[in-house]
């Protein structure tokens, strides 16, 4: 059994048979996976006896869950109060364009997914991103679009120098 299995049977030892856990369910399936696969869904749905179809009904209403593969890496960028007052939307913009993606899409090269979130509970270092690559998190502060931009490339070219 691979560890992230074991993980999401973990997490369904406690909740498959909790009325009402099955956002939980699917907030922690998320966070081990990046996102919400076909075969998740069917796994969930065989521990927990809740109809995958109901499960993608629950998973579409919610925006929060990803229904697609992300990326190599996960840009979380920050739209709460203290981040957006410091200029937060610039700063979207200019990942966004930088990479020619929206909200919750990934680039063609399948590196980035871009991600608004809200508060990453880093006020003081507001505008801020965190990018979750291959297990690990690092956070970004006092972002300008330059910054933001240079942060992008150079994990791009990293990834180039290691192919
Ligand atoms: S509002 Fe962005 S880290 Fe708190």
């Amino acid at each position: 059994m691979n560890i992230e299995l074991e993980k999401l049977d973990k997490l369904l030892d406690k909740y498959a048979d909790a009325p009402g856990s099955l956002i939980t369910v699917l907030q922690n399936a998320q966070e081990i996976y990046g996102w919400l696969s076909e075969g998740t869904i069917e796994h969930i749905s065989g521990r927990t006896g809740i109809k995958a179809a109901k499960i993608y009904g629950v998973a579409t209403f919610y925006t929060q869950f990803r229904l697609k593969p992300i990326g190599k890496h996960l840009i979380m960028l920050c739209k709460g109060t203290a981040c957006h007052v410091n200029g937060a939307d610039d700063i979207a913009a200019a990942a966004s364009e930088h990479l020619s993606v929206a909200d919750n899409e990934t680039t063609a090269d399948g590196l980035f997914t871009l991600n608004y979130v809200a508060c990453l509970g880093c006020c003081s270092l507001a505008p801020v991103m965190m990018i979750r690559s291959d297990g690990g998190e690092e956070t970004y502060g006092s972002l300008t679009n330059a910054k933001v931009r240079q942060i992008l490339d150079d994990i791009r070219a990293k990834e180039a120098a290691a192919e």
